[in-house]
């Protein structure tokens, strides 16, 4: 019997599939209305996505779940069942440090000692003794590392923008300038040279001379050109309401000091609390000596070639206490004088370098008019002269301007003046 003829072709040399089996086998398994189905939920994806794309940002995007998926309630659960946040306490002590089984024993203010162990997320190398750190309110382990406690409005006195005054701002001034980078920026960039010859750099600098001579704008001068940490403290600022805020807040200001790599601390008008010590016979003013003086005692306990610079300026050097001023404290005193027919001239030159003036004028013979004259006093001449243009509607200012400016301000302001006053205390 001849075998058959279409076994031979399922088994052996199967037929290719064709077209119409193709299409018959994608049918398989398809209900009646499948492909219609699926076409219509292709068009609700993509009208859903333009509906989303009109509407803008959509909480998908926020990173939350849609609104009806929140659920408040066990959120709200969940966050009371966790830890609440922990209690401050002080690392007084370290039992066995560098071992595996290293405890701590850490002082919580007002309730008792407790000797612990670390949390799951702490490092045995991130506590310090000494140390200010978070424990939880259970076990009392510890759980997080604190900064050190400073007063904000302390941290807050940190110039962190730099002024835009520079050297080149300063009119006259040479030799405070030169004195003045003598002190703090010697000592920090070539340390090894103080040590080599075996002498201590000065702790620090007061400024001193009428008002208006520059000592504010040299100190800004001083912060835009370091790289670092400026601290400016209003002398007022430290006068508090309450017994021995103010010697804190000199504490925990060289505090912060100490703690960075370099430090320029500039108190301005330091009269106000740097006053030297009497007895007015009602005890008022003695807040205000203790601050002085607790920051006579910063100033000794710091490190002469350490990174703190202390600068302070004052226009009433005379009431000063004398322990300020003793040598190994603030050894360097730079006096701020009127400037010179140079120094005025160049003062000029800087306040007109932005004004729009007429070409060639003689600042020269306009120095030579303002004798005795501060820094403050020249740049008010400037403004005026300019005022003088506005009113006469001109675009620049003239030399008439300038003259007639002279005229008002040095002649005028005369009785205002505090310079005269300022050369019969000292
Ligand atoms: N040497 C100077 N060079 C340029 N401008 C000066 C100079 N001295 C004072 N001025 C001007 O006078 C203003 C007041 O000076 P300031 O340094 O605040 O005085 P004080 O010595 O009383 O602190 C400054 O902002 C600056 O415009
Ligand atoms: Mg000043």
């Amino acid at each position: 019997m001849a075998p058959e003829p279409e076994d031979e072709i399922s088994e052996k040399n199967p037929r290719p599939l064709d077209e119409d089996d193709i299409a018959l086998l994608k049918t398989y398994g398809l209900g009646p209305y499948s492909t219609s189905i699926k076409k219509a939920e292709k068009e609700i994806k993509e009208l859903a996505k333009k509906v989303n794309d009109l509407c803008g940002i959509k909480e998908s995007d926020t990173g939350l779940a849609a609104p009806s998926q929140w659920d408040l309630v066990s959120d709200k659960q969940m966050m009371q069942e966790e830890q609440p946040l922990q209690v401050v306490a002080r690392c007084t002590k370290i039992i066995n440090p560098n071992t595996e089984d290293a405890k701590y024993v850490i002082n919580v203010k007002q309730i008792a000692k407790f000797v612990v162990g670390l949390g799951d997320k702490v490092s045995p190398t991130d506590i310090e003794e000494g140390m200010r750190v978070g424990v939880d309110r259970n076990k009392y382990q510890i759980q997080i590392p604190l900064p050190p406690k400073i007063d904000p409005s302390v941290t807050m006195m940190t110039v962190e923008e730099k002024p835009d005054v520079t050297y080149n701002d300063v009119g006259g001034c040479k030799e405070q300038i030169e004195k003045m980078r003598e002190v703090v920026e010697l000592p920090m960039l070539h340390p090894e040279k103080f040590v080599k010859l075996g002498i201590d750099p000065p702790k620090g600098v007061l400024c001193y001379g009428p008002p208006g001579t520059g000592k504010t704008l040299l100190a800004r001068a001083v912060a835009n050109r370091t790289d670092a940490c400026f601290i400016r403290v209003i002398g007022s600022e430290l006068v508090q309401k309450y017994v021995g805020e103010g010697a804190r807040m000199v504490r925990e200001l060289f505090q912060m000091a100490r703690s960075k790599k370099a430090c320029i601390v500039f108190f301005d008008e330091v009269d106000a609390i740097g006053g030297a010590r009497f007895d007015d016979g009602v005890g008022g003013d003695n807040e205000v000596q203790r601050t002085m003086l607790e920051i006579v005692n910063q100033l000794d306990g710091f490190d002469a070639r350490g990174n703190i610079k202390v600068l302070m300026a004052t226009n009433r050097p005379d009431t000063l206490d004398p322990a300020l001023l003793r040598p190994g404290r603030l050894d360097r005193k730079v006096e701020f004088g009127l400037p010179d027919l140079e120094g005025r001239t160049q003062i000029f030159k800087i306040h007109t370098r932005t004004m729009n003036c007429e070409r060639d004028i003689r600042f020269e013979l306009l120095a030579r008019l303002c004798p005795n004259s501060t820094g403050a006093d020249i740049r008010s001449v400037c403004t005026e002269a300019g005022m003088y243009a506005i009113r006469a509607r001109r675009k620049t200012v003239t030399e008439k301007d300038f003259l007639d400016a002279v005229n008002k301000v040095i002649k005028g302001y005369q009785k205002f003046s505090a310079t005269p006053k300022y050369m019969v205390y000292n």
